[in-house]
């Protein structure tokens, strides 16, 4: 049994996070940090987890204890800064659910967030936990970077045709769809009801802080050709809907293709091979990231859906955490979605 320590739980990620570790039968002890909510309890500010979740008092992150095993941190980019070095100095497991450890080169991440990386002694050591991927190596894991949502529903969807096909492929165009809470709770104008329903618009063209994960980690499988990532916002709470175009320089077998996914993805519980086209309501609420694939001449046209909050981030971390322990990767995970989110 392990006892854990959750800094940022007062959020979006957080609040999944609070389910999935009293669901989970190795967790005995949870203990959430908070910065503006410190001394309200958690059934405060989530009063629809009552007889779900134990309740317990939201403590000072500046008065962060060491005692526990493993630190999930659900803060905005920049402030995990401020914890991880001195948690890993003193031998703590970390699941950082942020930007601030995913990126291999300082520099990147600088030019990116805008902001000054202060540990990259630490970007080196650390795991890129795209969970279900069977080449995720946890040998050793201390840090795992948990990955970011849109990056989340790409890559699971890209990995095994650039796996598969690198020297075939001219182009890979992502157009991403995201609900509003992947921007997290703080209340920004843009976000409100009044400007977002029954509206879509396309953001963040060309500086998406996601355009260089994705790429950094298609680099790892082989890719070096033309990418370009456009992410737009949906008027609902939750889910991404990532659509990739690839074009390729000769035809290749639907057949071939399939097959290859059906390999790659064999032992990978979370993902769904689908024969048509996924609709975001099949994810919404689960652990899940299901992917169709079309082909006609030398088009290729993959699309995947996720929950943003779950598979993106919050269900994908408690999975890098039972994979960092050995444990199945479905625990407190799998529990969590007989349980219907006000989301
Ligand atoms: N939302 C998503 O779909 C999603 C998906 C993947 C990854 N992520 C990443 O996960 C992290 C959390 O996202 P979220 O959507 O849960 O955010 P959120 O709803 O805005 O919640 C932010 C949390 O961070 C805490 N916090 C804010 N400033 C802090 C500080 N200076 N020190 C300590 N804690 C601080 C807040 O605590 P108080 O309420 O007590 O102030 C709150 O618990 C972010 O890095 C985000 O990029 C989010």
């Amino acid at each position: 049994m392990i006892s854990v320590g959750l800094i940022g739980g007062s959020g979006y990620t957080g609040r999944k996070l609070i389910q999935y570790c009293n669901l989970h039968p190795e967790i005995s002890n949870l203990k959430v940090y908070g910065n503006t909510t410190v001394s309200k309890t958690i059934l405060e500010i989530f009063p629809e987890l009552q007889n779900e979740v134990s309740d317990s008092e939201i403590l000072p992150v500046d008065k962060l204890s060491f005692d526990h095993d493993v630190y999930f941190i659900a803060v905005p980019h920049g402030e995990a800064l401020k914890y991880v070095p001195e948690l890993i100095e003193k031998g703590k497991k970390v699941i950082d659910l942020g930007g601030d450890f995913r990126l291999t080169n300082n520099k990147v991440y600088e030019r990116w967030y805008k902001i000054n990386h202060t540990a990259p002694q630490l970007l080196s050591n650390n795991v890129y936990g795209l969970a279900d991927l069977p080449t995720t190596d946890y040998t050793n894991a201390q840090l795992i970077a948990n990955p970011g949502c849109y990056p989340t529903a790409a890559l699971l969807s890209l990995v095994p045709f650039v796996k598969n096909y690198t020297d075939e492929i001219i182009s890979v165009n992502v157009a991403a769809y995201s609900g509003t809470s992947g921007a997290g709770k703080t209340p920004k104008s843009h976000l409100l009801m009044s400007e977002m329903d029954g509206n879509v618009a396309a953001y963040n063209l060309g500086a998406h802080r996601h355009e260089p994960e994705i790429m950094q980690e298609l680099a790892k499988n082989g890719f070096n050709s033309l990418f370009a990532f456009a992410t737009h916002l949906l008027p609902i709470a939750v889910g991404i809907y990532s659509t990739s175009f690839i074009h390729t320089k000769n035809k290749i077998d639907k057949e071939k293709i399939e097959k290859a996914y059906k390999e790659f993805y064999a032992n990978s519980n979370f993902i769904r091979l689908r024969t048509s086209p996924p609709q975001l309501n099949w994810v919404v609420n689960t652990n899940y990231c299901d992917i169709h694939l079309s082909v006609r001449d030398n088009q290729v046209i993959i699309i995947s859906a996720i929950d943003n909050l779950i598979k993106g981030a919050s269900g994908q971390a408690v999975q890098n955490l039972n994979k960092m322990f050995g444990w199945n990767e479905g625990l407190g995970v799998k529990q969590g979605e007989k349980y219907e989110s006000v989301f």
